[in-house]
């Protein structure tokens, strides 16, 4: 019996091999990931991240099928990110994906990384039409979708992804790469915090975009002459800094759902792991009527069961199924 659906995600750093049933269930999921490694660069090395998948793919994909004693003979499809990402980086996953298929007869399907994203918080259906927020180290990115299949950019970051601008304030304030999950970390207890005003971008803008080098450049200055070896101090700078990012994605969140009277909305991406995010936006939603679905934290960041479902579902309504137009785009829209 072919029973499951194989996936491949290594659009950036992380190597992710993933496995489901036909019903979306969650059969295996391993990430791979090189934090580590970039952490002494402050960012990602394509050229490291390139090798460590290379070194590493063939042992996450053996460890994935012999932990759950699944046989390749029981896929019925595979399916791997095509882009946006690094080439390199892209070209390791979609060749053992095409490789399996080909060797297998079985399909091929190729994702966009953004795609599965707004998957990853799926459990068997997706309601339309729905609004995506897309909030990674890549992309900041706004969603409309009132068909399948036909998604509608209606925001975007003018400037840095925010996940960068967490990375890159981080790196400022002096704490460890990536900068967005320790800036989450550090606010775990967060009482009496000094409450500092830094810039809500694009506030005042009849439109969805986002902006964050203002904020950056705001936070450059503002620590020029504090003290940051001063935990309290650091704190406070840091929940300021947060507060203030996601004023701005929570109202225009809210507001393109409100405007454009839709009341679905899927979000995905690293930053959408941020505790305060998701309590703030869950809050915002229940207020405003809007069904919110937010992925389980270990699917915020990237891996391969966001990419199998998005491919589970194009696979059920046979929808660029072995498409041989399907090849690796590192600039790939949605
Ligand atoms: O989705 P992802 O794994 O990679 C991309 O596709 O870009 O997102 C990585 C980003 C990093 O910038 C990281 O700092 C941020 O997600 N991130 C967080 C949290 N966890 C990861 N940002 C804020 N709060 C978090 N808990």
């Amino acid at each position: 019996m072919k029973n499951f659906l194989l996936s491949f995600e290594t659009s950036c750093d992380d190597t992710c091999v993933g496995i489901i049933d036909n019903e979306f269930n969650v059969v295996s999921n391993i990430v791979y990931n090189q934090n580590l490694i970039h952490s002494k660069f402050n960012g990602i090395v394509p050229e490291i991240a390139f090798k460590y998948h290379n070194n590493k793919i063939f042992e996450v994909l053996k460890f994935s099928l012999e932990k759950k004693k699944i046989n390749l003979d029981s896929i019925f499809a595979v399916s791997a990110t095509i882009g946006p990402g690094l080439f390199n980086s892209l070209l390791i996953g979609y060749s053992y994906a095409k490789f399996i298929s080909s060797i297998k007869s079985i399909p091929f399907i190729g994702i966009n990384h953004l795609e599965g994203h707004i998957f990853s918080s799926i459990k068997n259906t997706i309601n339309f039409p729905f609004i995506a927020l897309i909030i990674s180290g890549g992309n900041t990115v706004l969603y409309l979708c009132e068909k399948k299949f036909e998604y509608k950019q209606i925001g975007i970051t003018r400037d840095d992804a925010v996940g960068e601008a967490f990375d890159k304030i981080a790196s400022m304030l002096g704490l460890k790469y990536p900068g967005g999950i320790s800036i989450n970390n550090l606010l775990n207890d967060v009482n009496n915090l000094k409450d500092y005003k830094f810039p809500i971008s694009m506030k005042d803008k009849n439109n969805y975009d986002f902006s964050f080098s203002g904020i950056k450049t705001s936070v450059k200055n503002f620590i020029k002459n504090k003290a940051l070896n001063n935990l309290y101090e650091l704190k406070s700078i840091c929940f300021s800094i947060q507060k203030s990012i996601f004023f701005s994605i929570i109202e225009k969140t809210i507001n393109s759902c409100k405007q454009l009277c839709i009341n679905n909305l899927y979000i995905g991406g690293g930053v959408s792991a941020n505790k305060y995010f998701r309590n703030e936006i869950k809050r915002k939603c229940f207020f405003n009527n809007i069904n919110i679905s937010l992925p389980d934290l270990e699917y915020c960041t990237d891996n391969a069961i966001m990419i199998a479902k998005a491919a589970l579902f194009r696979y059920k309504n046979n929808k660029n199924i072995n498409d041989i137009f399907s090849n690796i785009n590192s600039n790939l829209l949605l």
